[in-house]
This record gives C-alpha cells, sequence and structure tokens, in this order.
C-alpha cells in the first residue's frame, strides 16, 4: 500500500479496508509510516468519522500491534473502565467488591492528566504500595485475591500509546471513533471475558452532552460485541463531582469508608450499579449490596493493598496547609460545577500538567455539601488541601461561578442515566 492513498481515501469520505487498515496501523507502529501522515490520517478520520466495521477493525490492528494478556485464573474475568471525571475513584471499592462476591477483576489503570484524576496516582499515596506488577504477579494475586489494580504492563496496545501522544498535539483526540477504539483495544487486550464501561456525561466529563456520551457508549459496545468481549455500559452524571472527595489520598480515605460500609451515598449507588453489571457479565449471583454494606469488601481491599507491598492501615498523608471556603449565602445547594471542582483540585496539586510531573499526595478539595442540602452562611462549604498555600488564589478562581444557592428545593439528577447493552 501507499500511505498516501489511504490518506487521501479516508480524505475525500470513502471507506478503508481491513487491508489497509491492518496495514497502516501496523506500518505506524513500526515506525514504516511517518507521523506526518498518521496525523494527516488521524484529522481525516476526525473530520469524516469511521463505519462500524472500519472501528472494529481498527481496533483489532491496536490490539494485534502489541500482546494480550492471557489470564490464567479459574474465576471469570470481569472488568470496568471509566472514561474519566471528577472524583471518580469508584475502581477503589469497585474491584475488592466484585472480586468478594467471587470474580477474577484486572483493572489496569492509569494516571491522571488534566483535571481528571487517574486510580494510579491515588492509590500511590498509600505508603509502600506498588503500580508496576510483571504479568506473572498479575496473574498470581488475582487467582489469590480476585483483585489487581496496577498499571498497564509495557507490551499492551503499543500503536495506541504512539497515536494517542499524537493525538494530543494534532487537535484528533475528540473523535468518537478515534477515543472508542483507543479505550477499547487497551481493554480487549487486558484479556477479560467482560467489561462495563462507565461513560461519564457533563461538565466533568469528556463528553458535554447525553447525546455524545450514547453515541460513544453504544460505540463502545459494538466494539466489544464484534471482539467476542460481553460488554455492557451505563451512563453516568458528571455534572457534579463523585462523593465528598476530589484528589489523591482524601479519594482512598472515602473508598475505604464505602469498603467498610459507610460513605456517600453516591459513591455507594454508582458501585453498587457497576458491581450489578459486572456480575451479570460473569454469571455470578450475587447482591452487592449486602456485601459492601457488611464490610466483607474491606478485607478483600487489605489483601490487595498488602500484596502490592502497600500497608492498609498506615495513615494517609496529610496536606500541610488547608484553605476553608464559606457558603455566601444559606439556603439550599443548587449547583456545584464538577468541572471547576475538578480544575482547582488540579491546581492544588492533586494533578498534573505534564505527563512527567509528580503529584502531591495531600492535596484535593473535599466538599461539605452537595447540590440539594441546606447550607448556611459563613459555614464550611469547600476546603482546599494543598502542602503550596501559594496556589490557593488559583483554585479560588478556578471555582469562580461554580457554586449556586438556592432559595427553595433543588432538583437533581440521577447518577445514572442509561444503560446500553
Ligand atoms: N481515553 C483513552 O484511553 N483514549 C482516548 O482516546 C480518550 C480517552
Amino acid at each position: 500500500f501507499a500511505v498516501v492513498d489511504v490518506i487521501r481515501a479516508k480524505r475525500d469520505g470513502g471507506e478503508l479496508s481491513d487491508e489497509q487498515i491492518g496495514w497502516v496501523v501496523d506500518a505506524y507502529t513500526r515506525g514504516v509510516v511517518a507521523e506526518e501522515q498518521m496525523a494527516a490520517l488521524a484529522m481525516a478520520i476526525f473530520l469524516r468519522g469511521m463505519t462500524a466495521r472500519e472501528i472494529a477493525t481498527w481496533t483489532g490492528a491496536m490490539i494485534d500491534s502489541g500482546s494480550r494478556l492471557s489470564l490464567a485464573v479459574d474465576r471469570p474475568t470481569v472488568d470496568k473502565h471509566s472514561t474519566g471525571g471528577v472524583g471518580d475513584k469508584i475502581t477503589l471499592p469497585l474491584a475488592p467488591l466484585v472480586a468478594t462476591c467471587g470474580a477474577a477483576v484486572p483493572q489496569l489503570s492509569g494516571r491522571g492528566l488534566g483535571h481528571t484524576g487517574g486510580t494510579l496516582d491515588k492509590l500511590e499515596s498509600v505508603p509502600g504500595w506498588r503500580a508496576a506488577l510483571s504479568t506473572e504477579e498479575i496473574t498470581r494475586q488475582l487467582g489469590e485475591v480476585g483483585a489487581v489494580v496496577c498499571a498497564a504492563t509495557e507490551g499492551l496496545a503499543p500503536a495506541d500509546r504512539k497515536l494517542y501522544a499524537l493525538r494530543d498535539v494534532t487537535g484528533t483526540v475528540e473523535s468518537i471513533p478515534l477515543i472508542a477504539s483507543s479505550i477499547m483495544s487497551k481493554k480487549i487486550a487486558e484479556g477479560a471475558a467482560g467489561l462495563v464501561l462507565d461513560v461519564k456525561c457533563g461538565s466533568g466529563a469528556f463528553m458535554k452532552t447525553p447525546e455524545q456520551a450514547r453515541e460513544l457508549a453504544r460505540t463502545l459496545v459494538e466494539i466489544g460485541s464484534a471482539h467476542g468481549v460481553a460488554t455492557t455500559a451505563l451512563l453516568t452524571d458528571m455534572s457534579v463531582p463523585l462523593g465528598r472527595a476530589v484528589g489523591n489520598a482524601v479519594e482512598v480515605a472515602e473508598s475505604v469508608e464505602v469498603l467498610k460500609g459507610g460513605g456517600p451515598s453516591d459513591v455507594v449507588e454508582l458501585t453498587v450499579a457497576l458491581a450489578r453489571e459486572m456480575l451479570a457479565l460473569a454469571g455470578i449471583d450475587a447482591d452487592p449490596a449486602a456485601v459492601l454494606a457488611s464490610g466483607e469488601a474491606y478485607e478483600t481491599w487489605c489483601r490487595m493493598i498488602t500484596a502490592q507491598g502497600g500497608d492498609p492501615e498506615a495513615a494517609l498523608p496529610k496536606p500541610k496547609h488547608v484553605h476553608v471556603v464559606p457558603a455566601e449565602r444559606t439556603g439550599v445547594l443548587a449547583r456545584l460545577d464538577a468541572y471547576a471542582v475538578g480544575v482547582a483540585a488540579w491546581r492544588l496539586g492533586a494533578g498534573r500538567a505534564r505527563r512527567e510531573d509528580p503529584v502531591q499526595h495531600a492535596a484535593g478539595v473535599l466538599l461539605h455539601a452537595k447540590p440539594g442540602e441546606q447550607v448556611t452562611a459563613g459555614e464550611p462549604l469547600l476546603e482546599l488541601h494543598t502542602d503550596a498555600p501559594e496556589v490557593v488564589t488559583s483554585a479560588l478562581q478556578a471555582l469562580e461561578g461554580a457554586v449556586e444557592v438556592a432559595d427553595g428545593p433543588v432538583e437533581t439528577r440521577p447518577l445514572v442515566l442509561e444503560t446500553v447493552r
């Protein structure tokens, strides 16, 4: 093939053949197709889109650019992926919960970039905990504990790693075919038999509207079916942060509360809703709400953390500086914008601006009220945590206009909006 012909075909709105797709993804991974050529093709895909067949083939080619994990465990394997949000710590209680119910959960996770946090960054606030595991360690821990949360191994979908970095600098991230194939190539290469997707929608998410989120969810589910992975997607609200803690150590602490049978009701609701879908795909008949309330999943959490070198009973890092933001007036909290809180937590040091930057374990935001709850003028509404007090001003700027207090009762949105199968 001549790569220019492939670029021209997509540029002019044509459909690429399976052979063209297989060739171009492989040649790009090997460095035969140049970065500028793939950049042009990515832009053509961004503008022209891809058919369901092209997307499934593209995903397959990205999987084949690396190796698949083969998970030799004697329990059904099932995994979850979230498209990313603010205060989204659900993996932390969910993986041990679903493992306690009898499944094996290989949760290969990422780090935060921009206003959304990363599961690995959160867990690294647990003293001693280690994100990097070998394939043998992953398999052993899956068999012994049932849950693993760790960094993706190097060999998993290398084409995606290269292409994602290119999309990041060429304005081609926000394309549903490219997002969906990127997510699914990594998840399918992980080798789980079932996959539940939490597709976020709202200010704190990639997809701002339910229409966009629904299209992404459908595309993800179609790719799963085309590759023989039982896939379900939930569309969930991300206009308000999840729970009452946004950051790293503070999210671990909140997850532990949930695992011990307490914690904020929205975190419990979403954890249980995702667990139900995962258990249904795994063919396991268990009641995750009852298991969570019993505190049994906390024991699995302790074993999971210990297996990766962490001390589940150790004190979590505390911030050097806490700045309290009071409510300006008395009434009912009507709005607390997820994106603004995410940006504030990021500026406080919970997130990173560049991939290689470190994060502060103790930085973040605590919410003293959620929409629908009563607030009183002068009483604490938010707590800003950081080790660097000089960034508080810029975090406060991010929060300008993010809070609305109403006089009367307010309508809050349901958390789980739709299920796509
Ligand atoms: N997450 C991914 O893994 N890939 C994308 O393209 C977007 C979000």
